[in-house]
């Protein structure tokens, strides 16, 4: 096994590789080998000291591709240091902040696979023209207009900056 960490995500309309690339980017920095992939790429975890791994949140769940991806490597994420991350909009809404505990629940399924050693809850991005289906479109069309969240990039790079920095004494003590 080498030293290296993988820093894999599951999309749906791109926000999420940015997460998953600033987190493996900042990780490199600070002296921690990172592969950043998507979880589709991914087959065999055996070679990584450590798993981050993250999704986008649809419908207040990570995406199924993510869910299965924890089901399958269980035994083996469970056997090494294994972080947790999100995406979604709850946390782009103007007192976010105070949303937390909320969004926290989320993670409720991943952790009762997999217990993660941190949890990284990030505000993503909404561009209405990306998202599937018209009745998603119209639903975040009314959700704009009255005023649940703006469209735009709301990632908080310090935020996923900080919560890297502070990943490699619980990944690779
Ligand atoms: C169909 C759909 C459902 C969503 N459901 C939620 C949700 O339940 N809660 C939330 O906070 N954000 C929700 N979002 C917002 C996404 O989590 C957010 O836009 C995120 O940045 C998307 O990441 P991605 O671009 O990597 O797919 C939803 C987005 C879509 C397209």
């Amino acid at each position: 096994m080498t030293n290296k960490v993988l820093v894999t995500y599951a999309t749906c309309t791109g926000t999420t590789v940015g997460v998953a690339e600033a987190i493996g980017r900042t990780l490199s920095e600070i002296g921690a080998l990172a592969d950043v992939l998507p979880m589709r790429e991914v087959k065999d975890l055996s070679t990584y000291r450590a798993v981050v791994a993250g999704s986008a949140i649809q419908d207040k769940k990570w995406l199924s591709e993510a869910l299965q991806f924890v089901q399958t490597h269980r035994t083996e994420l469970a056997s090494k240091p294994f972080a947790a991350f999100l995406v979604c909009m709850t946390m782009a809404m103007r007192n976010g902040e105070s949303y937390r505990s909320f969004v926290a629940d989320f993670v409720a399924p991943v952790r009762a696979l997999v217990k993660p050693v941190s949890e990284g809850l990030f505000a993503g991005a909404l561009d209405i023209s990306k998202v599937p289906t018209l009745p998603n479109r119209l639903m975040f069309r009314l959700s704009v207009i009255f005023g649940v969240w703006s469209e735009g990039d709301h990632r908080d790079w310090s935020a996923i900056h900080a919560w890297a920095e502070s990943l490699p004494p619980k990944l690779l003590a």
